[in-house]
This record gives C-alpha cells, sequence and structure tokens, in this order.
C-alpha cells in the first residue's frame, strides 16, 4: 500500500475521497492511518473488514495505473470543476485550472442588469465545463435575486460526438436548464458561408467564450508538451494549425460580425500577440478594446476583445 506515496498528496487524497466516500479534508486523516500502516485496522474496527479489503485492492489498482501515466480525471471518471462535478471520461479534454480563472474573469466582467436575455456561445465546448458551470452560475442569479425579467440562454458548439453526448450526460444529471449543446464543426476558413441556424447563434449572441484547440502543430511545440497530455487526450482537442491559432482567428472573425459584445478567448502564450494583430486588423468590424490577460502563473492566456 505504501507505494501510493509516489503520488502527489492531492492526487492521493483525491483517490481517497472517491474510493471510501470521505470529504476531501477528512482524507488528511487517511493518509496518517496508511503512513502508519493503521489502514486496514481501524476500518475493521469500524466494522467495514470486507469493505477494507475491496477498497484497499481498488486504491491499489487506480494508484498503480495512475503510476503508470494515465490521468487521474479518465481513471475516477469525474472531475471538480469551479461550482460543478463533472463526469469524465477518455476521449475528452480534461477541463484545465486556467479555464477555471478564465470563468472567473468573465463572470466579474458580465454585469447582468445590462441584459434581460443574456445569450451566451461556448465555442468548442469539450465536455461542456464552461456553459455549465456559466448555466449553474445564472441559474442561481435568477433564483437569487427572484428576477423575472432576466432571461438567459446558453449555446455551446462541439464537433466530438463522443464530448457532446459526455456534456449532455453532464447537463441532465445536474439538472440544468437553459444550455443547449450543438454538434457543429467551426469552420478554420475565415469567409466560410455558415448555415442559418448556426449562424443565427452566432450572431445572436451577447457574449462568446472559447477554450479552442491551441497548440501548435509543429514538433518544437510538441517536445514541450506534457507526455501524459500527448498520449491520453485527443489530439484533435489539442492542435490547430503551424502557429495554433487556425480556430482562434476564425472565431475571433466571427465574433466581430454579430451582436457580440464581449469574447473572451483562450490562447498558446506565445501565439498572443498573433491574435491581438489578427484581432486589430483582420477583422471585418473592429473591436473597441483588445486586452491580454495573463493567468495565475503569471502566462499571457486569454484575449477579452469588447466591442
Ligand atoms: C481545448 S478543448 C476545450 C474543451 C472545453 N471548452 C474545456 O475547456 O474543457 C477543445 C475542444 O474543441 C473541440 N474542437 C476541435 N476542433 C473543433 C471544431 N473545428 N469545431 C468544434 N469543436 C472543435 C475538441 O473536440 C475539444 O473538445
Amino acid at each position: 500500500m505504501n507505494f501510493i506515496y509516489k503520488l502527489p498528496p492531492n492526487e492521493r487524497r483525491l483517490i481517497f475521497s472517491k474510493v471510501l466516500g470521505f470529504s476531501y479534508p477528512e482524507t488528511l486523516k487517511l493518509e496518517i492511518l496508511i503512513k502508519n500502516n493503521l489502514f486496514e485496522k481501524s476500518l475493521f474496527k469500524n466494522g467495514l473488514s470486507l469493505k477494507t479489503i475491496y477498497n484497499k485492492k481498488r486504491i491499489e489498482q487506480i494508484a498503480k495505473r495512475r503510476l503508470a501515466g494515465k490521468p487521474l480525471q479518465y481513471i475516477l471518471k469525474e472531475i471538480e470543476f469551479l461550482n460543478l462535478r463533472l463526469k469524465m471520461k477518455p476521449g475528452v479534454f480534461i477541463p484545465r485550472m486556467e479555464t477555471e480563472y478564465m470563468i472567473e474573469c468573465f463572470l466579474k466582467d458580465i454585469k447582468i442588469n445590462r441584459y434581460r436575455n443574456l445569450q451566451i456561445l461556448d465555442i468548442c465546448s469539450g465536455s461542456g465545463a464552461i456553459a455549465l458551470s456559466l448555466a449553474k452560475h445564472f441559474g442561481q442569479l435568477k433564483h437569487r435575486e427572484n428576477n423575472e425579467l432576466f432571461n438567459y440562454k446558453i449555446f455551446g458548439f462541439e464537433n466530438s460526438r463522443k464530448a457532446i453526448n459526455l456534456s449532455n450526460r453532464n447537463k441532465k444529471l445536474l439538472n440544468l436548464d437553459n444550455v443547449k449543446f450543438v454538434k457543429y464543426n467551426f469552420p478554420k476558413a475565415l469567409k466560410k458561408i455558415l448555415d442559418k441556424r448556426i449562424s443565427r447563434i452566432i450572431y445572436q449572441s451577447d457574449c462568446i467564450i472559447s477554450n479552442p484547440p491551441y497548440i501548435p502543430d509543429n514538433f518544437q511545440a510538441v517536445d514541450l508538451i506534457d507526455k501524459e497530455v500527448l498520449n491520453y487526450e485527443p489530439h484533435k482537442a489539442l492542435f490547430a494549425g503551424p502557429d495554433g491559432c487556425d480556430l482562434a482567428k476564425s472565431i475571433i472573425y466571427q465574433a466581430s460580425l454579430g451582436k457580440c459584445k464581449i469574447l473572451y478567448i483562450e490562447c498558446y502564450e506565445s501565439a498572443v500577440n498573433i491574435l491581438v494583430d489578427f484581432a486589430k486588423k483582420k477583422v471585418p468590424v473592429k473591436f473597441k478594446t483588445i486586452q491580454i490577460v495573463k493567468d495565475l502563473a503569471q502566462k499571457n492566456r486569454f484575449l477579452v476583445c469588447k466591442k
């Protein structure tokens, strides 16, 4: 059992919490019990002997798979993301902390008293992490403020069937309304004519938020990516052309055209300047402001474009 100490403490505690049903703070006690070889004894004392054997095996199996390199989120099939617990599965991109931070900034920026009907579009919605956390936030806000006049609608565009199925499952489990996921392959070509239904959603959205694939295809960058990410996460969720900007440019271009007042888009650190230049010079309708925001690690992480 002690080999699980090769895992970082936060991962170990997540495993305890999931397998044994303890809250995350309670798992600290388990850490001490295991370290002192008291794990089985203490559970036995509580009349849980059979469960102990089963749990011990299960914890060991999980730890072994994790030590072999598989991301914990795919093993536990669950993640915590902002205000949500989401189901996760291999083949779908694992949402990141940087995106949580982008959502927090986005929410600080939105003043709902400016809107009666707020429509938000999440492009490249993956597991639904962004769209669902916004749906939860606005649902709670509407309820708390008892604001009958305020209505919101959230759309997610995503081209992976696996991801769409997972986001719909998450939506159902969380019992969230007013959010709709649409299977759509967002074009990389800038001037592509979009079909009516899609263009209506894009051009009628008040805000667009996106964490698209943004890693450059070239090998030098590939070498810099964590092997775990490369081996386990879907490559369609990661790579986006020679400079990593193919989809981001197209999203900025389309966002400039419609009603969208605020665009938040996550990007690769070294691509920020390319995108700022694009948003300034290559869009059909100019933005009033374009701002670069750093993540908590002080890396340039997302753009905020406003009209
Ligand atoms: C970096 S992941 C982000 C997922 C999610 N927004 C998040 O933050 O966890 C990018 C997502 O874009 C999807 N995707 C890639 N190319 C796309 C395209 N052309 N149109 C729509 N979705 C696309 C991928 O399947 C993946 O789920």
